[in-house]
């Protein structure tokens, strides 16, 4: 049976310790079993995209926010934050979601096992 199925990784305990994890840089790359990730802080917000630039794979490391566009350092190609879609193609992107016990990054993906 395959299906839609959504997990969720702890990134951090508290909102401090994820910032801390920025320095002074407004990107952190983790990696994860599936792959990696980079979250980019613009101003109060954070975002979470695969760290992979759809065009021509280029790392996003360096990137930076433009008009709700995660801009690629490489070619300047833009990807809209929220859904991830630019210039005919997709970046990959993942939500964040804090909760009492941390701040979480959740992935949703397709399983033919249901696993
Ligand atoms: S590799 Fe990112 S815009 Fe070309």
């Amino acid at each position: 049976m395959f299906s839609d199925k959504t997990r969720k990784y702890l990134v951090a305990e508290s909102r401090e310790e994820f910032l801390k994890k920025f320095g002074e840089r407004n990107f952190h790359v983790e990696k994860f079993m599936f792959g990696e990730v980079i979250f980019v802080r613009d101003e109060n917000d954070v975002y979470a995209f695969e760290n992979k630039c759809p065009h021509q794979g280029a790392k996003l490391d360096g990137c930076w926010i433009e008009k709700n566009k995660v801009v690629c350092p490489l070619h300047q190609y833009g990807f809209n934050v929220e859904n991830g879609r630019g210039n005919g193609m997709h970046l990959e992107t993942y939500p964040i979601i804090e909760n009492k016990e941390g701040i979480y990054l959740e992935r949703t993906y397709f399983s033919w096992f249901g696993e």
